[in-house]
């Protein structure tokens, strides 16, 4: 029998093993989701807009947006986490105008209407090829509107760079007798940040497939969108691990995350 972690990317199989022990695994905390839609929004200036949110996961920004009065598309790779997301609208009331969940690779994202705005939060640079990650922003900007935007959050490699760190799940954020410890390392070489997850519960101790990101400098991710057609890019960042609540400088090796603002 073949292992599928053997044949089968990593990013095809981690959420789901992350949402399987905990569904608070595969998507930020409350507090920082709704930190990060506060921030989109501040970024947007857009009201009852069209949003496709790539990479939606369990849903955590989509619904938020919904909620706000947005028409949004949440697509992701994973039919499972979707409906976890699906799941946690009808929690909320799941009235009409709630998220549209659309199961699909944000690679070939399928044929629809122009949206006026696309979030790619903590879902960019996984593939090992990096004509994947130019494919991503060419697909984005092809479902944009002219002038439409896009916001990215992904990690600063100037910060990473020379750092391992482990980081224990805070007490009471996730189910009870689960233990979360996440250890990170940048691999400068390449360019990616790997991350080993390690989970100690009922089951015993099991490791999630382990990830690995590129992460590209400002300036790659620059060159990136400016090949994808995009014109008027900015990139924030944060301080530290907090989601800033207005533009940030970008401090090289502070801010934890960059924050990508870009328009076609
Ligand atoms: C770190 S999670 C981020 C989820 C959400 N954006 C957030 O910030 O909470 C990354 C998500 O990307 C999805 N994903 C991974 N590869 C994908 C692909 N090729 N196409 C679409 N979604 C993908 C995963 O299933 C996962 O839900």
């Amino acid at each position: 029998m073949t292992d599928a972690s053997q044949t089968t990317p990593w990013w095809a199989l981690r959420y789901e093993a992350l949402a399987a022990l905990d569904p608070a695994l595969a998507g930020p905390t409350d507090d920082r989701a709704d930190a990060e839609v506060a921030f989109v929004h501040a970024l947007l200036e857009l009201d009852a807009a069209r949003i496709l949110d790539v990479g939606a996961g369990v849903g955590a920004h989509a619904v938020r947006c919904a909620e706000a009065g947005h028409h949004v598309t949440a697509l992701d790779l994973s039919p499972r986490l979707l409906r976890l997301g699906r799941e946690r609208w009808e929690a909320m009331g799941g009235a009409p105008g709630g998220p549209t969940w659309m199961p699909g690779d944000m690679r070939w994202l399928p044929a629809g209407s122009a949206v006026d705005a696309v979030l790619l939060l903590d879902s960019f640079g996984y593939f090992d090829d990096e004509a994947d990650h130019a494919r991503v922003l060419a697909a984005v900007a092809q479902h944009l509107r002219p002038g439409g935007q896009l916001v990215m959050s992904v990690g600063n490699p100037y910060h990473w760079s020379g750092r391992a760190r482990v980081v224990h799940s805070a007490p009471g954020a996730l189910a009870e007798g689960l233990d979360v410890v996440r250890s990170f390392r940048f691999d400068a070489l390449r360019g990616r940040l790997e991350e080993r997850t390690l989970c100690f519960g009922g089951a015993g101790r099991t490791e999630a497939p382990a990830s690995s990101v590129r992460l590209y400098t400002p300036i790659e991710l620059e060159a990136l969108l400016a090949a994808a057609g995009f014109t008027e890019i900015e990139i924030h960042g944060s301080e530290g691990f907090a989601v800033p609540d207005e533009p940030q400088p970008l401090h090289a090796t502070d801010s934890v995350t960059l924050w990508v603002h870009a328009r076609l």
